[in-house]
């Protein structure tokens, strides 16, 4: 199959550039759009085509559209950096890609070759430059975050696998994923929900899962807390993750600990980099079942001293409490742990270009 390109459609559109820097100087989370959005689509008989860049805007769906009715859904999140000089990077962009080829397996979705997948974030940061927020914005941090995602478009209800598929990338400039910034998380244990299932789609990146996190995201709100934390569906004892974020814990005596990838749990490219980062550090890294209440005990006790939420919008947010129906856990002194920020500025400085590539994690895309 010849691979896609993007092309940009002639009469490309693009908002003022007062409009943009008004956006781009207070940007939030998923709030504001950018001029253009990849487009291409899969059918059964002409599989991956018609690749463009449109302008971007509603789609426009037949009501009886599959995805409406059952949710046949995946998505990705990802980050474009803007570095001193001016150039424009994203990070790891092929761990994505691989990603939402194993996610769309699992929802029974066409897989989009990687080199496709590249080209559609390419070609659409290119259009989209203007929009890549300078090095030193908000917080220092501000990026260009990237929508990558698919759905089953057929007209069709019956159940059954879609034979055509819409994929599309959107962009979004992006300040901090939580309104409070990089300040520490409260965070609800629920016992009420879980977020996915042994066997269910819970290491795919689809939209259910998001669905199925927000009555807990909801219970924690009316609990004060920040985020919701699930535990597994089988035992409701081992810590999953939270409602978009994988989950650490860092030791008095130098380890550091993450749930084990069990099938339930999102397989986070921020998670990945951290285990690498944190070994090259000397920390002992331990992937293992990780049940709520040791770990609470062990907050309790100073024997774990910070904890902290990372993936793609969030990077690292620390975690500063626990709240559950059976009472509370400060975590260290409830502060920003040291740890936790000097993992987060190894992170964002390679990203972000202040620091040396030494693992090849950036691509450039302008
Ligand atoms: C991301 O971190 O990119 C996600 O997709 C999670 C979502 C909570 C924004």
């Amino acid at each position: 199959m010849t691979a896609l390109t993007f092309p940009l459609a002639d009469a490309a559109r693009r908002i003022s550039q007062e409009e943009r820097d008004a956006v781009l100087a207070a940007p939030g989370f998923g709030q504001h759009f950018t001029d253009f959005m990849a487009h291409a689509r899969w059918s059964i008989d002409g599989g991956w085509h018609g690749g463009e860049l449109i302008p971007f805007g509603p789609i426009s769906l037949s009501p009886a559209t599959a995805v409406l009715h059952y949710a046949q859904e995946i998505f990705e999140g990802m980050k474009a950096f803007r570095h001193a000089d001016g150039s424009v990077w994203t990070f790891r962009p092929e761990k994505n890609a691989e990603r939402l080829q194993r996610s769309a397996r699992r929802l029974a979705l066409p897989e989009l070759p990687t080199e496709d997948f590249l080209a559609s974030v390419r070609e659409l940061v290119a259009a989209d430059e203007p929009w890549v927020p300078t090095a030193g914005g908000e917080a220092g941090e501000a990026s260009l975050y990237l929508r990558p995602f698919m759905f089953a478009s057929e007209e069709f209800l019956g159940v059954r696998a879609a034979q055509q598929v819409d994929y599309y990338v959107i962009a979004s400039p992006a300040g901090n994923y939580f309104p409070r910034g990089v300040q520490p998380l409260v965070v609800w244990i629920t016992d009420a929900f879980a977020r996915a299932g042994a066997g269910g789609t819970g290491a795919a990146k689809c939209g259910g899962n998001y669905a199925s996190s927000l009555l807990g995201k909801r219970e924690a709100a009316q609990n004060g807390a920040d985020e919701v934390l699930f535990l597994d569906s089988e035992t409701h004892t081992a810590i999953d993750e939270l409602s978009g974020m994988n989950v650490f814990a860092l030791t008095r005596d130098g380890r550091i600990e993450t749930p084990t990838l069990t099938g339930s749990i999102l397989e986070g490219v921020t998670r990945d980099s951290l285990l690498r980062l944190a070994a090259d550090r000397g920390l002992e890294v331990v992937e293992t079942r990780m049940v709520a209440e040791d770990v609470l005990a062990r907050v309790a006790s100073g024997e774990i001293t910070e904890m902290f939420a990372c993936g793609t919008a969030a990077v690292i947010t620390p975690i500063g409490e626990f709240r559950s129906p059976q009472g509370a856990w400060t975590v260290g002194d409830g502060g920003s742990g040291e740890l936790t920020l000097a993992l987060r500025s190894e992170l964002t400085d390679i990203q972000y270009g202040r620091a040396e590539d030494r693992y090849g994690w950036l691509t450039r895309l302008v």
